[in-house]
């Protein structure tokens, strides 16, 4: 992803930071809905998550503009995820669930330029994360 990019996704996701608990039901409600066999691997009760999600989201739309700063952390959320069952061929749902709310979310904001700019960073963070998880064969796929 390029600056404008970077740019474009932390300039969206200030919007979102206001309605950060409104947002996250909406993910997961969606997320349920898409891929309804993942909703046994999560806890009955899901504030903490909403909230695990959300900080774990805005360090990683911060720290963009600095990939270098958010592999280390990137990557141990990867192998964490191991263990709660996630497989790669989660990934692409997960971040269409997140797109979805983002489109919901930001309304009018979110424009062509912000859909590809959040496509490219996700495309980059669960990339990298697979490659960690599950070794590169299955980033690749
Ligand atoms: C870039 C993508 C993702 C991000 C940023 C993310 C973020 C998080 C965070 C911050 C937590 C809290 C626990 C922790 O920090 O270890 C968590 C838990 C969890 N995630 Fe993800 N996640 C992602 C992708 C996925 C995928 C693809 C799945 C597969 C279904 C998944 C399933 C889960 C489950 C089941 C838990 C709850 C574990 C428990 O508390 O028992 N996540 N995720």
């Amino acid at each position: 992803m390029n600056a404008e990019q970077v740019k474009l996704v932390q300039e969206s996701f200030s919007r979102v930071v206001p309605i950060s608990e409104t947002a996250a039901v909406i993910f997961y409600d969606r997320l349920f809905e898409v891929a309804p066999a993942v909703k046994a691997m999560f806890p009955a009760d899901m504030t903490e998550q909403r909230q695990k999600l959300m900080a774990t989201l805005a360090v990683v739309v911060n720290g963009l503009g600095n990939l270098e700063s958010i592999l280390p952390a990137a990557s141990a959320l990867a192998k964490r995820h191991v263990s709660y069952g996630a497989r790669a061929e989660h990934y692409p749902v997960v971040g269409g669930a997140l797109l979805w709310t983002l489109e919901k979310g930001l309304g009018e904001a979110w424009t062509p330029e912000v859909a590809d700019a959040w496509t490219a960073a996700y495309g980059t963070l669960s990339g990298y994360m697979i490659s960690e998880a599950y070794g590169r064969a299955q980033a690749a796929e």
